[in-house]
Order: structure tokens, then sequence, then C-alpha cells
């Protein structure tokens, strides 16, 4: 298959061109393209068939539910058969915006959407472009990251490219994602509001909103290590093992001097997904993704996956990763690098 590529400006997207994209989802066709967060791998969200080609696409396991888009609030009332008030509350903050919320679903979208769950992940972009697809296409917009399973997110669309080129319809390039890491998950199907994913709403602004909000105890962001690591973990992985140095920002540069010698010595070729500030220190022989200055989590989480990705086109035997605090963005942040060191965490 060839994939198309369309480019639009991210304010004032052409419509003709984006009408052409829709024209590719409304055939049952995907179509990769920009959101606020991270590129989306989108199929009309009402057709199973056309849902069961991004499943293909990615290589993603069946029972992992989709998110659905949408750019109405009118649309909401199709899709989820009740709305609590805490739902009501996010809604009216964050939409548009990185926070997508699981409800009860009705019966009009297709079990291959929900994994077979009774309740549905749903999310409005704040993204211009994304929601004039989703306008033109008519139909609520099932979509997940536009990777392969189990690589790094695509922030933008060269990364989408590099996974799924000859997969997909078609590619709308509107430049690099603002935020960087995915939406904020939210489930308010539960009494207390659960956060299942961090992302670009962050812990501090939903605790603002609801006062409570409860943690899922499987997302290790209160310092706990699952007991197995291994491949049921790995995710957002770059192409080499990866470490992820926690702790006091001195003693973690401390630390990777040493496993840099030690490394080295052995005559491996070693990358770093460190800041600006610890790229600087880093001898001639550490290739170095700079994620940007630690003291601009903001900056930090757009960079991150691009960093993560750095590797695949230069290769390296072992990759070292600088943590950063867990506030803010950074929750979402360290998220993420422990998934893709698979918990290969060193703490110092
Ligand atoms: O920012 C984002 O959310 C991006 C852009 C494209 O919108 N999408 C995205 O989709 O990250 P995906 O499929 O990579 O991640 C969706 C997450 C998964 O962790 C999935 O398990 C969870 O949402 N999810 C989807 N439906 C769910 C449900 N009914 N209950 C619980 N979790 C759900
Ligand atoms: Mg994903």
């Amino acid at each position: 298959m060839q994939t198309q590529y369309f480019h639009v400006n991210k304010d004032k997207p052409d419509t003709s061109i984006l009408a052409q994209a829709a024209v590719i989802i409304k055939q049952g066709g995907l179509v990769a393209f920009p959101t606020e967060t991270v590129y989306g791998l989108a199929a009309n969200g009402l057709d199973e068939r056309a849902v069961s080609g991004i499943y293909q696409a990615k290589g993603r396991p069946s029972d992992n539910p989709l998110i659905l888009h949408i750019a109405d609030y009118c649309e909401l009332a199709k899709l989820a058969s009740s709305i609590p008030l805490n739902a009501k509350v996010l809604i009216e903050k964050f939409w548009p915006g990185p926070l997508t919320i699981v409800l009860k679903r009705t019966q009009a979208i297709p079990n291959i959407v929900t994994g077979g769950l009774d309740t549905v992940a749903i999310r409005m972009p704040d993204s211009t472009v994304a929601r004039e697809l989703i306008r033109l296409s008519g139909v609520p917009l099932a979509a997940p990251s536009a990777n392969t399973s189990g690589r790094p997110s695509p922030t933008t669309a060269e990364a989408v490219l590099a996974d799924l080129a000859g997969k997909i319809g078609a590619v709308i390039d509107a430049g690099p994602s603002n935020i960087g890491v995915e939406s904020t998950v939210v489930d308010c199907t539960t009494p207390v509001p659960t956060l299942l994913r961090p992302g670009g709403v962050t812990l501090e602004m939903l605790i603002e909103v609801l006062g409570d909000i409860e943690i899922d105890p499987a997302l290790g962001c209160e310092n706990t290590v699952p007991k197995s690591p291994g491949m049921k973990y790995a995710h957002y992985a770059p192409n080499a093992p990866m470490y992820l140095l926690e702790g006091e920002n001195s003693s973690q540069i401390d630390r990777l001097q040493r496993e840099i010698k030690h490394h080295a010595v052995q005559g491996k070729k070693i990358g770093a997904i460190v800041s600006s500030e610890t790229a600087r220190l880093l001898p001639d022989n550490v290739l170095a993704a700079d994620y940007g200055s630690r003291t601009s989590l903001e900056q930090v989480a757009a960079n991150l996956y691009s960093a993560l990705r750095k590797f695949d086109t230069d290769p390296v035997d072992i990759i070292f990763a600088e943590g950063v605090a867990e506030t803010g963005l950074g929750l979402a942040v360290m998220n993420r690098l422990r998934k893709a060191s698979a918990y290969r965490i060193i703490k110092v």
C-alpha cells in the first residue's frame, strides 16, 4: 500500500486537504493525524472492520482498548450511557485538551473498540487539525498512538512513517506535537475518579478540580517497582537495553559518569537520554539524546519520544536515561521512562 502524505498548517489547515483524508476514513481506511499530545492512527470508530485495521497495522493486542476522539459535545450522549458529575466537571475544565475520560459505554460502539469492556475511553483533542478531521469524517475516530505496538509514540509525521509507511492510507503532517506525551486517562466509573495514565493534564491540575482522586496501583508512580519486570512491561522501548537513573540529580550524574567509564572499557557504544545540562558534561564517546533543559518539564515532555527514537538511526549497545522530578508533567515523563527501561531502574 502506498501511504499518501498530506501537509497542513497547524492552526489554519487547508480544509480541502483534510477532506481528502476524511474520504479515506469514510471508506474504512487508516489515517495518521496530529494531535496536541502525540500523532494518532485514526479509523471510523463505528466501523468494526476499519478498527480491526488499526490493530493489524500496529500489531496491537486486541484486548487493549482504543480511545474514541470527538469534536462536538453532542457526540458524547451517543457513546456514553451515563455521565457522572465528576466527569462533567473534568470535561468542563479540560476539554478540548489532553484528557481522556473512561465512562460506561452505549451499544453504538463496536466491541472491538473497547476490547470487550463495558466502558469506553473518550477524548476531545485541542488540536485544530484533529478536530477538523473528526468533523469532516462525520464519525468518532478510534485512534491509538500511531506507532508500532511497544515502540515510543510518534510526535512527528516522520516518526509515524518510520513505523507505519506502507501499512496505512495516509499521514497528515502538521509539525511536531506540542505536549509530547499522551493524554491523561481518568476512569470516572469508580466512586472516586481513578488516574489510569498520567499525561498532558497533570495530577496537580486534577486534584485542584476534583479534590480527591485515586491512583491506579499498577502505575508504579508511588515508587513501587513491579516484582517481575519483563516483556509484559516493555513499552515505549528503544532498540537497545535501557537503564533509568532515579534520585538526586548530582548523584545521578556521578553514577552516570561511572557507568560510562565501566561500559566504555568493555568497548560498548553508549547512548544517554539526558537533559541539556547533563549532555554538556558527557565525554565525546557517548551519544547523547538531549531532551532539553531539566528546568522545563514541558520541554522534557515535548522532546521525550524523539529522544527515545534517536538510537533507532544511531544504534548503541546500551542506554542510560536521566530521571526527572515527579511533579507536573514529570509524573508522565517518569512513567514512560520506567516502561521504556522495562523497569531496569538504578536508584542512587
Ligand atoms: O494522547 C492520546 O491519548 C493519544 C492521542 C492519539 O489521542 N492516544 C493514545 O492512545 O495514547 P493509546 O491507544 O496509545 O492509549 C490509550 C490508553 C491505553 O492505555 C488503553 O489501555 C486505555 O487508554 N484505555 C482505552 N480504553 C479504555 C477503557 N475503556 N478502560 C480503561 N482504559 C482504557
Ligand atoms: Mg500508545
